[in-house]
């Protein structure tokens, strides 16, 4: 799926246009997006980060990592997902960094979502729902969660998220309510964000394959 990914990231970087600050995810799809960057260094204003890997990464390549205080809506957020569905509802936060994303996807006009094929499905929740947590309310958002929806949460245990939190993998759920659920889940006092990008999908899902699909 490396290709894939690859290829599903070199056509997300036809939507950035000279000087604009690009938003920017975390992951492997997403490395190759900031990998294809490094060419437009000269021609954009500068990027906002999700991550410390992502901020590394940038820097690495020469890119400015601008504060988002400072720049205000972004014209374009570029980033991958764990899961997609047909209305390009999302599952992020295989990398922990779901609350900066979130955050930078509000912030943004236009979400391209760059995924593998294997991340396509009917219905979310075969990956397991990632939700950032502060660490004294953990057992608490657990039981919250497993009484809410029936799914079994799981504390990614070792795990301290860019923002010093904790991470609760939620298993075995089948998610036919996304905005529903995600609301549910946020009003939990200890959730900081829900890895369910439903409120706010993705406007543009960029599927990778010879050729990139786009949706
Ligand atoms: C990080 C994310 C990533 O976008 C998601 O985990 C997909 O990662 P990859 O591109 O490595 O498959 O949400 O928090």
């Amino acid at each position: 799926m490396t290709e894939a990914k690859r290829l599903a990231a070199e056509k997300a970087l036809e939507y950035v246009a000279d000087g604009m600050i690009v938003g920017v995810g975390t992951g492997s799809t997403v490395t190759y997006f900031i990998d294809g960057l490094a060419r437009f260094r000269d021609r954009i204003a500068g990027a906002v980060s999700s991550s410390e890997q992502s901020t590394q990464r940038l820097r690495a390549h020469g890119i400015e990592v601008l504060d988002l205080n400072a720049t205000g809506p972004l014209p374009l957020y570029v980033d991958g997902a764990d899961e997609c569905d047909p209305h390009k509802r999302l599952i992020k936060g295989g990398g922990a960094a779901l609350t900066r994303e979130k955050i930078i996807a509000e912030a943004s006009e236009r979400f391209v979502c760059i995924i593998d094929p294997s991340k396509r499905v009917d219905v979310l929740g075969r990956f397991p729902l990632p939700v950032e947590v502060i660490p004294m309310a953990r057992s608490l958002v657990a039981r919250e969660i497993l009484r809410l929806t029936g799914g079994q949460p799981v504390w990614r245990d070792g795990v301290v998220t860019d923002n010093g939190n904790w991470i609760l993998d939620v298993h075995h759920l089948a998610i036919t309510d996304p905005v529903g659920m995600e609301r549910e889940l946020n009003q939990i006092p200890g959730v900081v964000s829900v890895g369910l990008f439903a409120r706010r999908p993705a406007d543009v899902v960029i599927v990778g394959g010879e050729p990139p699909q786009v949706l």
